[in-house]
């Protein structure tokens, strides 16, 4: 990126470079104003051309007036508004053109005025050319050509309002004025225009015959005069005329139109070189005067038409030269720009170069770390096949060992099956030991069918399950399956429907089929609540027959509900509820068969089952056999079934034990162990387990850890934190002795666990140590009642730890209120329940777990103590002690007292 950043910058600095190179834009604009466009002028100006050309720097561009004020006012405007550096100005007349002047001036570009003047010094430099002594040289020229005559002179003056008229005249005039022999018969403007000077001279030689000199303020009018002269016959007249420009006055003269003109000097290099040395700062002449007195006549005029000539040629040469030089120069400028052109070609086929070999390196490197990644990559890819096949050994040795397995514990579960169904159904065993039976019989059966499954799967992996097509009516057999579930559906307030859609014979391995359906429906009611809903659905779609199982059960996450039909895939590993190895086998059956299934999930909401299955039909080869699998479908339907659902009565003398498992039969066991003993009620899920908890404060909690929905865990934390049941000890029941299982039991504040399978001895001994602990903590709290003695009502119980803060704040609250109120006849427990926020018989069931005495027992004893205090130590009579202590009467407190005492009160103060 640098590297071409680099080149860029590089190259659009060179191509700068080349645009730059001779790049010809002059450094000055020079403006020229001319007021007129004549000979004079016109030589003016070529002189100017002819300097300008040896300032590189510096342009010139020439306007003319055409003797008009506003034409001028405007050129000089535009040099004044376009960036002019400079402006050489002839104005027409000093009145009007002056502000224009004064404009440019004062906005600070310098001016040169020439030949007229203006009104004012609003210029930079004046070149004063000399008018006065052109007029004194005419004045004598006249004189002495006019010999000893006396000369009557007729003078045609230039325009009123322009400088040289003013001064030619005044020059004139000041050599007439001591000439005797000199008189102007009359003196006109003439405009400085020939055709006005023309026919002032007709009018004025008529009127004026004796005038024999005309002298006219240039050549132009002098040639207009010659004219009226020559028409009046008048050639005798001696002509005088101003400027020589040689094209016309000098041409004049050598041709013998006019006697003589006076030399009106252009000066155009003077005046440019003067601009130039201004524009750069040099010193230059604010007034630059230039003498001018030279006639020319017949004597001299046929030789300054030669030097014209030859100025001329010169010039021409140095036109020439100067275009030659410019080509040169031209051709130079190409020759450069080539010459830059292939330096930056050079210069960038050597960055260009550069980079094409770093690139190369770059490339060779990049190469090199690529082929080290490829080889990395291919020795992973080599490595994972490795695992790979190390993995599909290893589960395959893992079948190979749970085939065999099943194997060998097939011959003795159904050794052990068919003596326990037996015994089950014998008709001499007591109620709960049937029940005991029952649970035994319902689980060999499963076993025995996980057994069968792992069998089955193994075979279908060795390509030995065979498809066993016949033709049968899909609808009318799931129908049929369905039915089996109607009963546990209505048991367990399932609304269960089934719908299908008229007939539909196809080709099917039923037995395969109905596997599979049984499975899923099963899951369905295992996962799904009790009230909760189950929909089965059998259509046909095109080519196709469709089954859906829809439940309102837990549901799966979108990535469970990905896996839950890999082999021996769990959707949960914390919730078991099977092997997994039912789903698989079910996918390996409709796959077999052509079909797919597939299953829709929402956590909380429930899970839809779909299996398609490709309608083909096929000639019926046996006879269909009935009913084959209707042991399996028995022992589906009665693994959903609790063994035994009702609670047993009450026993009051007995301490009451919840139970809360998902497992039926686990409820159904721990109540059948722990009945002789105890009272026992159970719940199958943890939401109805705290409810229950709550209603009845029972003496101990047995929980299972992993239970759908609020697992046992957060049943304790709930049955902890719960002032009316926080005192109650909880054993928990978990699947595995995982030490973390046992941090976790721990920590939500179970009392103690135990880890399944469970002996009924472990049970019953864990169960009389917690009730028994408790009963030592009962005798703690009730203990500090002495403490009512010392009138010391508060931190009657310490606080061992955060659970034990708990009750005793709550103890300690319960205490206050009583020695507080205790003379109250009228104190209640459900006042003192409503004062710490719980029920009356919360309150009853929570004092009587902490200190074994009813609240009532507790309000009578501190009375009673309190009431024994004062028989020993006032003067108060028996009946005002009573009152005092919230007796209602004095015969009740004496009955009371002896009851606890064992002597009536007058007995104790005759005592005293
Ligand atoms: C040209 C001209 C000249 C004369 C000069 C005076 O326009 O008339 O003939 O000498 O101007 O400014």
């Amino acid at each position: 990126m640098k590297l071409i950043r680099l080149i860029t910058a590089l190259t659009v600095g060179f191509s700068m470079l080349l645009s730059g190179c001779g790049n010809n834009e002059k450094k000055f604009k020079i403006g020229v104003s001319q007021c007129s466009d004549d000979e004079w002028r016109s030589q003016m100006n070529d002189e100017m051309r002819r300097e300008i050309m040896f300032h590189d720097d510096a342009e010139i561009e020439i306007r003319t007036a055409n003797d008009n004020n506003a034409e001028q006012i405007a050129d000089l405007k535009y040099f004044t508004d376009n960036d002019f550096d400079l402006i050489i100005v002839s104005p027409r007349e000093a009145e009007s053109i002056t502000p224009a002047v004064k404009r440019a001036f004062d906005k600070g570009i310098p001016v040169i005025v020439f030949d007229r003047n203006i009104n004012g010094p609003y210029y930079t430099s004046y070149m004063e050319l000399d008018n006065e002594g052109i007029g004194r040289s005419a004045a004598q020229y006249a004189r002495h050509a006019i010999g000893d005559k006396t000369g009557n002179i007729l003078e045609l003056r230039g325009l009123d309002g322009s400088t040289p008229s003013i001064e030619r005249h005044k020059g004139f005039n000041s050599v007439i004025d001591n000439e005797g022999r000199l008189k102007i018969v009359s003196s006109v403007s003439a405009n400085w225009k020939g055709d006005d000077a023309y026919k002032a001279a007709d009018t004025l030689l008529r009127q004026h015959p004796e005038v024999n000199v005309i002298y006219a303020h240039n050549d132009v009018m002098a040639l207009g005069a010659a004219k009226a002269a020559k028409n009046l016959g008048r050639e005798d007249i001696i002509i005088l005329g101003t400027d020589a420009a040689p094209a016309l006055g000098i041409q004049a003269v050598a041709d013998s139109m006019i006697d003589a003109t006076f030399v009106y000097p252009t000066e155009g290099e003077r005046i440019i070189r003067n601009a130039i040395d201004i524009l750069n700062g040099k010193p230059y002449r604010k007034i630059d005067h230039v003498p001018a007195r030279y006639a020319v006549d017949s004597t001299n005029a046929e030789i300054l038409l030669r030097q014209n000539e030859l100025l001329n040629d010169k010039t021409r040469q140095i036109e020439l030269l100067n275009g030659r030089n410019e080509q040169i120069t031209s051709v130079n400028t190409v020759q450069k720009k080539f010459l830059l052109a292939m330096v930056i070609a050079a210069f960038l086929l050597v960055i260009i170069a550069i980079a094409m070999l770093y690139f190369l390196r770059q490339r060779k490197k990049y190469t090199k770390l690529l082929s080290q990644k490829n080889k990395q990559l291919q020795d992973d890819k080599d490595q994972l096949d490795t695992l790979y096949i190390r993995l599909q050994e290893a589960t395959n040795s893992k079948l190979v060992f749970f085939t065999n397995v099943s194997h060998d514990l097939r011959t003795p579960v159904s050794l052990i099956s068919e003596p326990v169904r037996q015994l089950a159904e014998a008709d001499y065993l007591k109620p709960e030991h049937a029940t005991m039976a029952n649970v035994a019989l319902k689980n060999v059966n499963i076993l025995q069918r996980l057994i069968e499954q792992i069998l089955d799967f193994r075979k279908l992996q060795n390509g030995r399950t065979e498809l066993n097509l016949q033709e049968a009516d899909i609808m009318k057999l799931v129908e049929e399956w369905a039915s089996s579930f109607k009963t546990i559906a209505s048991r367990r307030l399932i609304n269960f429907t089934v719908v299908t859609d008229g007939e539909c014979r196809m080709g099917l391995d039923e037995h395969k089929l109905e596997r599979v359906f049984f499975n899923i429906l099963s899951n369905a009611f295992k996962f799904t609540p009790d009230g909760g809903e189950i929909n089965v659905e059998c259509l046909q779609e095109d080519s196709e027959a469709i089954i859906k199982v829809k439940d309102t059960g837990i549901g799966m996450t979108t990535e469970e509900a990905s896996h839950v039909f890999e082999r021996f895939y769990q959707v949960d590993k914390v919730r078991p509820k099977g092997s997994g190895i039912g789903l698989s086998l079910s996918k390996a059956f409709i796959e077999m068969m052509g079909g797919s299934i597939s299953v829709e999930s929402t956590p909380g909401k429930g899970s839809t089952f779909i299996i398609r299955i490709p309608i083909q039909h096929v000639e019926n080869k046996l006879e269909k056999s009935e009913n084959y699998n209707e042991d399996f479908r028995k022992e589906i339907i009665t693994e959903l079934e609790p063994v035994e659902r009702e609670i047993v009565e009450h026993d009051p003398d007995r301490q009451l034990i919840l139970a809360i498992d998902d497992n039926p039969d686990v409820t159904t066991l721990l109540k059948e162990i722990l009945s002789d003993k105890y009272n026992v009620i159970t719940a199958n899920e943890g939401k109805t387990g705290i409810r229950m908890a709550r209603k009845y404060v029972p003496d101990l909690i047995i929980s299972d850890i992993m239970m759908p929905g609020i697992d046992g865990l957060e049943v304790c934390r709930i049955i902890k934190n719960e002032i009316e049941t926080s005192h109650i000890p909880v054993l928990m029941l978990t699947a595995c002795s995982l030490d973390e299982q046992r941090m976790q039991s721990y920590d939500s504040g179970a009392d103690s666990f135990i880890s399944k399978p469970f002996t009924s001895e472990m049970i019953l001994s864990r169960c009389a140590n917690l009730i028994l602990n408790r009963k030592k903590v009962h005798d703690l709290y009730a203990d500090p009642l002495k403490a009512i003695k010392e009138k010391k009502t508060t931190t009657v119980l310490p606080a061992s730890d955060d659970r034990n803060a708990l009750e005793s704040d709550f103890y300690n609250s319960f205490l206050a209120i009583v020695t507080n109120r205790f003379a109250e006849s009228d104190l209640s427990v459900a006042d003192i329940a409503s004062h710490l926020g719980i029920g009356a018989t919360q309150l009853s069931r929570k004092i009587k777990a902490l200190t074994n005495f009813s609240p009532v027992d507790i309000i009578r004893n501190i009375r009673l103590r309190n009431a024994r205090r004062q028989l020993l130590t006032s003067e108060k009579s028996i009946s005002e002690i009573a009152y005092d202590n919230g007796f209602s009467s004095p015969q009740y407190f004496s009955k009371c007292f002896r009851d606890l005492y064992g002597e009536t009160p007058t007995e104790m103060r005759n005592k005293k």
